[in-house]
């Protein structure tokens, strides 16, 4: 695992070679381990370049700082009969001194760069195999952005028509099979489609380096999205020649796993630092806007004054640091779900970066929007645009709740007569904000059903402690609006019978509520006679019509078949006096999470939905081998590769229910991955069962 202490390279299991494990992920953006012969590889990392003739700093000095795997090119070696012959008889790794994983490349950058290479397709494949690199490339055709599409068209077809012999001259070489087609979308899903179908390691999205020089980073991150939408998702992907720190977070959050870069000693020959905001010249800077351990010690002008040599190699050290300690950083929001703040945040440091970051935003894949898990735990930060955040935009669709049919007296509400009173003005937890409130005007017009404003979007009363919408944390104005807005966000309500009601102006003053009624839709009709009902009967009245919503978002079984279930449900209340357990006909289906509030299922909860579920109304189903499920049964977890189909769309971080392939119910738990995961990837963890069925029935 990346860290920055000195560690041993560990090579992967028997029968891993090649195999790519998804840990941790949110979106497309993953945390993974890439398994090679000489070491297992973390991802999101950076593979510093390195040249085998100059070395500003060692490759054991950026393992020391946490780099595990660096590229260097194969071209070079092979063209230096000296560093040809010591590689050829001692190996690459001996050559470089690193204990890593090194990626070779096969001198298309240099074709690029320089013209003509004088080695073969086959031969440099050859080649790398031999010196025994880990990952070796293949010889694609680089696609330039002036190149007509014709050209970019024959560049795609031709890297695709030499796979099948590079793949065969690689055997057990992993290698890597480049996707291009210069900034053209169609050509991208084209030469992605091609490449997928080859038995590739990596994709390594390549000829961007002419895209990044000039900061068209809206074209790279479309060829991003487009290659990704495309390429098989068990394979990691490379952004080839992307090293600047700026580009990190958003490139992350769209699911690149590697990263290679000579920027960070180019930049430092050229007297100028990185940063995750940018690039900073040495000569404009009196002090360090930013700091790094090469840096400690040093001011800009005792740096400015050393020879160029030294004064080179600290600013490459600082620029591995930063960019280690940025690629850290990107981890550890993946892990925390804060990739899309990061996003957000980097995005205001350039203006071609803002401009890709608003295009992405208005063309967020439905895929990335699904699989982010919009129901955790902890505090969401509000700021002004979240709604551009995939999972806070996932919250909006998987919210849907019709009102409750009956009120608190247990009489069939006629829809006609039902009226929604907005509240907005005040924050959560709104069971004590606006509980009593509520309460009052329910239990006196039980035709009344209360919608929350929040800042992220309406939800109804009994949802109101339901993650993401309880835990915003914003300012309170940010829980008002204005009448227009608010009116405005009623309309998709469609129900005419609307009365706004601003709590904090008149907080729990129930009592005024009535003659505002009248003003804004001239009353609310009849006024239940005192001893109708309590305010407790309407607070338990939300509750059981809550846990019917709940069951709804969390199964899929549709409003009809939650709300009919509402007199056979019990529940236990928490210490806290919250839902706790929730029982049908005395038997316990699911348990609120007071954490979040959402539904974790019982095994008696799966096997009701297993049974009560219709082919249009249902869960996300996967389907496993006959193999894995005695394991599933006894509560093992699902593990990719036992994994035969799926039904109904799996999404990352949400509950599906397991069966065999006869569509007996065998387990549930939470999904690790979307559909197109499911299917593909080989290694790892592809639900974590919460409970296995056993044959006895428990
Ligand atoms: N390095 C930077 N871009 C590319 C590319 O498109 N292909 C290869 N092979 N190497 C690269």
């Amino acid at each position: 695992m990346a860290g920055n202490q000195v560690r041993d390279a560990q090579s992967c299991r028997e029968g891993d070679h090649g195999k790519f494990e998804v840990k941790t992920s949110d979106g497309w953006a993953r945390i993974g381990i890439f398994h090679t012969s000489t070491h297992m590889l973390g991802t999101p990392t950076l593979l510093p370049v390195v040249n085998p003739n100059i070395q500003t700093i060692s490759p054991m000095e950026m393992w020391e700082i946490g780099f595990e795997a660096l590229i260097t090119n194969s071209y070079i070696i092979w063209k230096t009969e000296k560093l040809k012959e010591r590689a050829l008889s001692e190996g690459v790794h001996k050559l470089l001194e690193f204990p890593g994983v090194v990626m070779t490349d096969s001198g298309v950058f240099q074709q690029y760069v320089y013209g003509d290479v004088e080695i073969g397709e086959v031969e440099v494949v050859d080649f790398q195999r031999d010196i025994g690199v880990d990952i070796a490339t293949m010889m694609d055709v680089f696609g330039r952005p002036d190149m007509t599409f014709d050209e970019l068209n024959d560049a795609v077809m031709e890297t695709a028509s030499r796979g099948p012999d590079a793949l065969k001259a690689a055997g057990e070489t992993l290698l890597n099979g480049p996707i291009q087609g210069g900034p053209n979308i169609e050509l991208r899903t084209k030469s992605a489609n091609l490449m997928s179908e080859m038995d590739f390691a990596v994709h390594p999205i390549g000829g961007i380096v002419p895209l990044m020089e000039n900061q068209r980073y809206t074209d790279l991150i479309k060829i991003i999205v487009a290659s990704k939408s495309k390429l098989t998702p068990e394979r990691p992907v490379h952004l080839f020649g992307c090293g600047h720190p700026i580009l990190f977070p958003i490139s992350v959050a769209l699911g690149v796993d590697l990263f290679d870069s000579a920027a960070y000693a180019l930049f430092a020959k050229d007297g100028r630092l990185l940063s995750p905001t940018g690039t900073v010249k040495l000569a404009d800077i009196n002090e360090w806007p930013f700091t790094s351990p090469a840096l400690w010690g040093h001011s800009p002008e005792e740096v400015r004054k050393m020879d160029k040599e030294e004064r080179t190699e600290i600013l490459a050290r600082h620029n591995l640091q930063v960019t280690y300690s940025e690629l850290a950083r990107c981890r550890e929001a993946i892990r925390n779900g804060t990739i899309w703040n990061l996003v957000e945040e980097r995005s205001h440091s350039n203006a071609e970066l803002r401009a890709a970051t608003l295009w992405l935003y208005s063309n967020m894949p439905s895929d990335l929007i699904l699989n982010s898990n919009p129901c955790r735990q902890g505090g969401v930060n509000f700021y002004s645009d979240i709604e551009n955040n995939p999972r806070i935009n996932h919250s909006k669709s998987w919210i849907s709740w019709n009102s409750p049919p009956i009120d608190h007296l247990g009489n069939v509400i006629d829809p006609s007569n039902r009226v929604l009173v907005i509240i907005y003005g005040v924050r959560g937890p709104w069971r004590d904000t606006i509980g009593d409130f509520v309460g009052n005007i329910v239990r006196d017009w039980p035709n009344i059903a209360p919608i929350i404003y929040t800042p992220i979007g309406l939800i109804p009363f009994q949802l109101e402690d339901l993650n993401p919408f309880a835990h915003l944390i914003a300012p309170k104005n940010e829980f008002s609006c204005s009448l227009d807005e608010i009116m405005a966000h009623a309309e998709e309500l469609e129900n005419s019978n609307c009365i706004f009601w601003d709590a904090s102006k008149e907080e729990n003053s129930y009592e005024v509520f009535e003659e505002e009624a009248k003003n804004q839709m001239g009353g609310l009709g009849e006024k239940m006679p005192d001893g109708h009902g309590s305010i407790k009967d309407v607070k338990t009245h939300f509750q059981l019509f809550g846990i019917c919503d709940k069951i709804n978002i969390f199964t899929g079984l549709g409003s009809d078949v939650c709300h009919s279930i509402a007199n056979k449900i019990t529940f236990v209340m928490s210490r806290t006096k919250r839902v706790n357990n929730i029982l049908l006909d005395g038997v316990h289906i699911f348990s609120q999470r007071l954490t979040d509030g959402g539904l974790s299922f019982t095994n008696e909860g799966a096997k009701w939905v297993h049974e009560t579920m219709g082919e249009e109304n249902c869960m996300p189903i996967v389907v496993v081998d006959s193999d894995a499920e005695p394991f599933i049964r006894a509560g093992r977890n699902v593990m990719h590769g036992f994994v035969v189909s799926c039904k109904g769309y799996p999404k990352n971080g949400m509950p599906c229910l397991i069966t065999n392939d006869r569509g007996e119910l065998v387990g549930h738990g939470i999904a690790q991955c979307g559909e197109r995961e499911m299917r593909t990837f080989r290694k790892g963890i592809a639900v974590k069962v919460r409970g296995g069925i056993n044959l006895e029935g428990d």
